[in-house]
C-alpha cells in the first residue's frame, strides 16, 4: 500500500512543502516518476500559471514547462511583459502544475491522482498569494474551478479560486497542435492583464 500524503500540508512553509512533495508517495505516480516537479518562480509573484502535469523533459529536469510547450509558454508570457527569469514580483511569474509527478506516457491525470495532489497546489497558491491565476488546459481548469465545463465556455470572463481571480486559457501543448486558437489565447492573456490594471 502507498504511504499517505504527508499531513499538515495546509500549514507548511516553503521548505516543508518542497520536502513533502519531493517525498510524496500518495499515488502510484511515485513509482514511475524520475523527479517530482514542484514549481518555479517568484514566491510573491503577481501572476501564477497553472498547468497540468510534468511531461518527459520536466520529469527529467524536475522543472515545469521546459519542453516544447514550455517554449511556447515563455513566448506567450514575454508578449505580455512577463518572464520566468529572475525579476521583480510584477514581472516574474510562479509556475506550477496540478500534478507534481509525470503520468506514464503523458496520459491524462486520473481523478484520484488530482485529488491526492490538490492540497500541494492549494498551499502553493496560498503561499504565493498571487493577484491572478492563469489556468491552462482542461485539467488545471477542472481542478481549480471544480467544474467539468469545457474551456471554450469558461474563457472570456474572470473566475475565482479562494478569492483569487482566475483566467482560463488553452494549454500551450494544445496550441501547438491547434495554432488557430492562439489568437484566443492572446485574448485570454490580455484579459488577465486587465485584471491587474
Ligand atoms: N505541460 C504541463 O502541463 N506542465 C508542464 O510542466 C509541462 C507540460
Amino acid at each position: 500500500p502507498l504511504a499517505a500524503r504527508p499531513s499538515g500540508v495546509a500549514a507548511m512553509d516553503w521548505p516543508a512543502l518542497r520536502e513533502a512533495v519531493a517525498g510524496c508517495e500518495a499515488c502510484g505516480l511515485c513509482r514511475s516518476r524520475r523527479n517530482t516537479v514542484f514549481g518555479v518562480g517568484h514566491e510573491q509573484a503577481q501572476w501564477m500559471i497553472v498547468g497540468e502535469a510534468p511531461g518527459e523533459q520536466e520529469d527529467l529536469r524536475g522543472e515545469p514547462f521546459v519542453g516544447k510547450a514550455g517554449q511556447l509558454l515563455d513566448n506567450m508570457l514575454r508578449a505580455v511583459g512577463l518572464t520566468r527569469a529572475e525579476a521583480g514580483p510584477e514581472q516574474q511569474v510562479y509556475i506550477a502544475n496540478v500534478l507534481k509527478c509525470r503520468p506514464p506516457m503523458n496520459r491524462n491525470p486520473e481523478p484520484q491522482e488530482v485529488a491526492q495532489c490538490e492540497p500541494f497546489l492549494k498551499r502553493q497558491v496560498e503561499l504565493v498569494a498571487p493577484k491572478l491565476i492563469l489556468a491552462m488546459g482542461r485539467f488545471a481548469v477542472q481542478s481549480i474551478l471544480q467544474t467539468g465545463e469545457p474551456i471554450g465556455r469558461l474563457r472570456g470572463r474572470v473566475h475565482a479560486y479562494h478569492g483569487v481571480p482566475v483566467v482560463v486559457t488553452y494549454h500551450p501543448a494544445y496550441l501547438l497542435r491547434n495554432p488557430a486558437d492562439k489568437s484566443r489565447s492572446w485574448e485570454d492573456l490580455c484579459l488577465a492583464r486587465e485584471v491587474l490594471r
